[in-house]
């Protein structure tokens, strides 16, 4: 569905994009998860021809749009199959939410019955439908970011590409936004959107992407993801015994942190372990704890 290899951005002096490799598969829900200036929206950009990257390749939607150079008849064809929202957008406040549509369905050359259809179904579907002419200027920010998302559906789009498209959202605007890519991806459609907030992807998407400093970082799913790093971080346990234990096991690091108290950092579950060489000197386990880092603590340290 889409494909980027090696693609490599840079403005001026600041490598936006350092060799990016990501793969997006038909019907996914993708959430491309990276701190700010990452090169998220730069990535976004490149695949909708709208920026110049120096090297690489894009393939979008089965064509090959970017290689080093953009193919202009391939990119036009597959825009017509793609729903954008931008970061940053800017809508027209003088308009009603229906007149916006209107405008943004005239450019992909629909019909005006098609539109008036289209208009109608959409802003339905994102709840606007009961402000259909207001002024787009007296709208909140949630009402807003839902026009946003009908004006990127217009197309019926296979391929819906979003840019940070909850960010200002309290929390029930959120799940409510999460709701509406669910009903999208339903169809059978593929979602790809940015955010450099955690808890944007959580619930919602399979894939995860983690761009930092213009690299993927990881892409797997946010549980393997934690799998993963368990393995290379390790889990820690910490104990406390009634006396003082020498502990020597292959692979397992031991710090004393208090009076008979130990922070035991290992890549494997090793508790049975430690009870056995524990009672061999005749010593007790007083209190034993595992710790796992959240997605949040894993998030950051990715990114640090
Ligand atoms: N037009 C530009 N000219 C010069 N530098 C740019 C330009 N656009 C982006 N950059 C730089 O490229 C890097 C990547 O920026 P980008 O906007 O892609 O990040 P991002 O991941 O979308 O960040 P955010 O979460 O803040 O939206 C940053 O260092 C940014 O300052
Ligand atoms: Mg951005």
């Amino acid at each position: 569905m889409l494909r980027i290899e090696n693609l490599i951005k840079i403005y001026k002096d600041i490598r936006a994009l350092d060799g990016l490799n990501l793969e997006v598969k038909e019907g996914q829900i993708y959430g491309f998860l990276g701190p700010n200036g990452a090169g998220k929206t730069t990535t976004i950009l490149s695949i909708l021809g709208m920026i110049f990257p120096q090297k690489g390749r894009i393939e979008v939607l089965g064509e090959e749009v970017f290689n080093g150079k953009f193919d202009e008849e391939k990119l036009i064809k597959v825009k017509y199959m793609i729903g954008y929202m931008p970061e940053d957008a800017t809508l027209w406040d003088f308009l009603t939410p229906m007149q916006t549509l209107d405008i943004i369905g005239e450019a992909f050359k629909m019909s005006k019955a098609e539109r008036q259809k289209r208009s109608e179904e959409l802003l339905k579907l994102v709840g606007l439908w009961d402000v259909k002419d207001k002024k787009v200027g007296k709208l909140s920010k949630g009402m807003r970011q839902r026009l946003l998302l009908a004006q990127a559906l217009i197309n019926d789009p296979e391929l819906l590409i979003l840019d940070e498209p909850m960010s200002g959202l309290d929390p029930k605007g959120i799940a409510e936004f999460k709701e509406l890519i669910r009903q999208f991806n339903k169809e059978g459609k593929t979602v790809f959107f940015s955010s450099h907030i955690l808890a944007h992807v959580e619930e919602i998407c399979d894939t995860v992407g983690v761009i930092v400093k213009g690299k993927l970082r990881a892409q797997d799913s946010l549980d393997n993801i934690k799998k993963e790093f368990l393995r290379r971080a390790g889990h820690t346990i910490l104990i406390e015994t009634n006396k003082p234990i020498h502990i020597d096991l292959e692979g397992v690091k031991v710090e004393v942190i208090g009076t008979n108290k130990y922070r035991i950092i290992t890549s494997k579950d090793v508790r049975e372990e430690l009870h056995d060489l524990i009672a061999v000197q005749n010593a007790k386990i007083l209190t034993m704890q595992i710790k796992e880092p959240s997605l949040e603590e894993i998030f950051l340290k990715m990114i640090e």
